[in-house]
């Protein structure tokens, strides 16, 4: 089967790290989550040099569905299924045609049946390939009103991972079996039925699944009638509850042979995790971190989960890591199945990231929805942020933040140093340019511009906006904007001025710190310039961005003592009261998306803090991080050079260090010998 290969050939495009290679979803790198799909920033640059764009029209608002009643009969041995559609709709202006999105279905019979009126057949199925919609043409004119639009259609359970797809598993007893299941991010729902594949045109669903009887047949919602197909006893009819108010692309089917482990969270959810038959074991640490989790989301957003139940479910055959569909979120095997005999603490932190970030969906993505794909980074960034706190909430001895830094953070700032990086926010149009901005700009700098966001609000403010936000749009759509604006209204900070300044251009600043002692003031001159690694950028034109910027001190070296915002090129910054020996450093907790370049004598002085280990670990990382990218790109190499042995001087394991740095010099193609001398044994990790 295609999918087979298709998944082995996204592990060949894997990372030169061949520990990556032979794992392909690594619990302790976050970068490889995005590896799985993306392949770096090759598919952005692929955007950016595109040399036109397909135009691209949004589908007409005359006809909108209110309700979908969807029956579908899928067939596990011809890899075939069959599609009744009852949309109940309404007509904003009288019309003869109905403009819906469809891909690889066969319409056999289309008819609207106007509120009390006689149904009329639809003449003809005009279908728009390229742009996947189909056009049904009417021989009258369908008049403003309500009205029930019928369709019955034929599809193939593809084996494209996309779409309603088939999945293929192997039985404890050896044999092959084939699973039919959905994933229909972005714009493939449109595979399965007819409808009004947007974001923004939301409607309620009534599903019904035909499925043999032996079968385990799940949606998004609970199942409220079960019973015999009566044309044939080998099936029987799966009527699901009407679902909320939602979009296309987070409905979700599953049918198949699984097993599964169930529990109550404790605000009265009913939680499910699916496995492959035999395997329930291995569901029990997901069970485990959602059921902790679903009360953590429901307090920290002050909205309840709205669902009466949630499945978690391992698919033996998927393109992504996860998918948030609503009630059903499903999952690659690697990220929901934990081994409790012969898993690592890495893999389990890892299936608890993803967890918390689907669950972290329900709320941000599903009961409040992006309005277009361009507010698609705020989805993941925002997800991919909330899943930290999430698991440090719940599993504190992980200390998760650190691995935060060292994976998301840092690869965001090595790819947005690049010149063919791009804004996290990008506008988009044609579904084919939704799948290429998924990728570790969206996902690793959006989280750590959010994380950044919520350093500056504080956790307070930070809340009482997003509630102010899930509230006011709850069970509707919402941009980027709206949300900039209830963080704003919360917290009296020009939030939408600050975001858009790391959203809307790419790239971030370096920050340049020197001091001056005045009496028992130090005086700071901060300036900003764009940080690029193809070397120091001078020109006129050099972007700038408004930065927060926290400054703490060697009497509390985890504690804020000041915070600025600088949005100027440069400033000076006066910190009262602190003694001459005392040391300063900018960005306490490694929150901010900037490097810091500090004089020689600013470096000089946090060495003490290394060496004792009073500065954190993010921060003891993140200077490290920074004195790497540095490396190459100065103009006066040597003093680099001390500065950078000086630095790794403080911290033990000398042959990591010296193999650390080969790599950094190597791939700088710098040809200075380092040697690193004079360590101590107190450390930077
Ligand atoms: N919504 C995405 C999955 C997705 C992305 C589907 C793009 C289709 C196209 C989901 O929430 C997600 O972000 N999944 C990640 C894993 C997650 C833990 C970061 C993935 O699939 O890589
Ligand atoms: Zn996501």
């Amino acid at each position: 089967m295609s999918c087979r290969v298709s998944l082995s050939v996204i592990r060949l495009a894997l990372p030169r790290n061949p520990t990556l290679v032979a794992k392909p979803v690594s619990p302790t790198l976050r970068a490889s989550r995005l590896l799985v799909r993306f392949n770096s920033l090759s598919s952005v640059s692929t955007l950016f040099s595109m040399p036109e764009r397909r135009p691209f029209v949004r589908l007409p608002t005359d006809v909108y569905p209110v309700n979908y009643g969807l029956r579908l009969k899928p067939d596990l041995i011809d890899f075939t299924f069959e599609g009744k559609l009852e949309a109940a709709v309404e007509v904003t202006q009288g019309t003869n045609q109905i403009v819906m999105n469809c891909a690889d279905i066969d319409i056999i019979t289309a008819s609207f049946v106007p509120e009390g009126g006689e149904e009329i057949n639809a003449t003809g199925f005009n279908y728009q390939n390229e742009d996947e919609k189909v056009t049904l043409c009417f021989p009258s004119i369908l008049q403003k009103g309500s009205g029930s639009l019928k369709i019955d259609f034929v599809g193939e359970l593809n084996d494209k991972m996309k779409g309603f797809y088939r999945s293929k598993y192997t039985t404890p007893s050896g044999e092959n079996h084939y699973a039919a299941v959905t994933q229909f991010e972005a714009t493939d729902a449109r595979r399965a039925f007819p409808c009004w594949d947007e974001p923004a045109i939301k409607a309620t669903f009534d599903i019904t699944l035909i499925v043999p009887k032996d079968r385990i047949a799940l949606s998004n919602m609970n199942v409220v009638d079960r019973k015999p197909y009566p044309e044939d006893h080998s099936l029987v009819e799966v009527k699901f509850a009407t679902t909320p108010i939602m979009s296309s692309y987070l409905v979700a089917f599953v049918i198949g042979e699984y097993d599964f482990v169930e529990s109550q969270s404790s605000d009265g959810v009913t939680v499910r995790v699916y496995t492959p038959v035999g395997k329930a074991e291995q569901g029990k640490f997901a069970l485990e971190v959602a059921t902790k989790t679903l009360p953590f989301y429901k307090d920290y957003f002050s909205v309840p989960y709205p669902l009466p139940k949630i499945d978690l479910i391992a698919i033996a055959d998927f393109a992504a890591g996860a998918m948030e569909n609503w009630g059903l979120v499903t999952y690659r095997e690697t990220a929901l199945l934990i081994d409790p005999k012969n898993s690592c603490a890495s893999s389990r932190q890892w299936v608890a990231l993803v967890v918390g970030h689907e669950l972290a969906h329900q709320w941000f993505g599903n009961l409040v929805t992006m309005e277009w794909w361009t507010h698609l980074w705020l989805n993941e960034g925002f997800a991919s942020w909330i899943e930290y706190l999430c698991v440090d909430h719940c599993f504190p001895e992980y200390d998760i933040w650190t691995q935060f830094v060292s994976a998301d953070y840092t690869r965001a700032l090595d790819l947005d140093a690049l010149d063919n990086s791009h804004p996290i926010e990008v506008d988009v149009g044609h579904p084919s340019e939704v799948d290429e901005i998924f990728d570790a700009i969206s996902y690793s700098k959006g989280a750590s511009v959010i994380r950044m966001l919520h350093n500056y609000i504080g956790d307070e403010d930070f809340r009482k906006g997003m509630n102010a936000y899930l509230l006011k749009f709850q069970h509707k759509n919402a941009s980027t904007e709206d949300l900039w604006e209830c963080l704003e209204q919360a917290s009296g900070k020009p939030i939408a001025a600050v975001m858009n300044s790391w959203t809307k251009q790419m790239g971030f600043p370096i920050i340049v710190v020197d001091q001056e002692q005045h009496g028992s003031d130090r005086v700071l001159k901060i300036s900003q310039k764009k940080f690029c690694a193809s070397g120091p950028r001078n020109d006129e034109n050099c972007p700038s961005w408004m930065v927060p910027i926290s400054i703490c001190t060697s009497e509390g070296p985890s504690c804020t003592k000041m915070k600025v915002l600088l949005d100027q090129p440069e400033t000076t910054v006066n910190v009262t009261n602190i003694a001459p020996d005392h040391w300063i450093k900018i960005n306490p907790g490694t929150v901010g998306f900037y490097r810091i370049q500090y004089s020689s004598a600013m470096l000089e002085s946090l060495l003490p803090g290394i060496r004792d280990l009073t500065l954190l670990p993010v921060d003891r990382l993140g200077l490290q991080n920074d004195l790497f990218s540095l490396l190459h790109k100065q103009a006066d190499m040597q003093e680099e050079k001390n500065r950078i042995e000086r630095v790794l001087g403080a911290i033990p394991a000398p042959d990591l260090i010296q193999r650390v740095l080969n790599f950094a010099l190597s791939v700088r193609k710098y040809t200075h010998t380092l040697t690193v001398e004079n360590r101590s044994d107190c450390g930077i990790f």
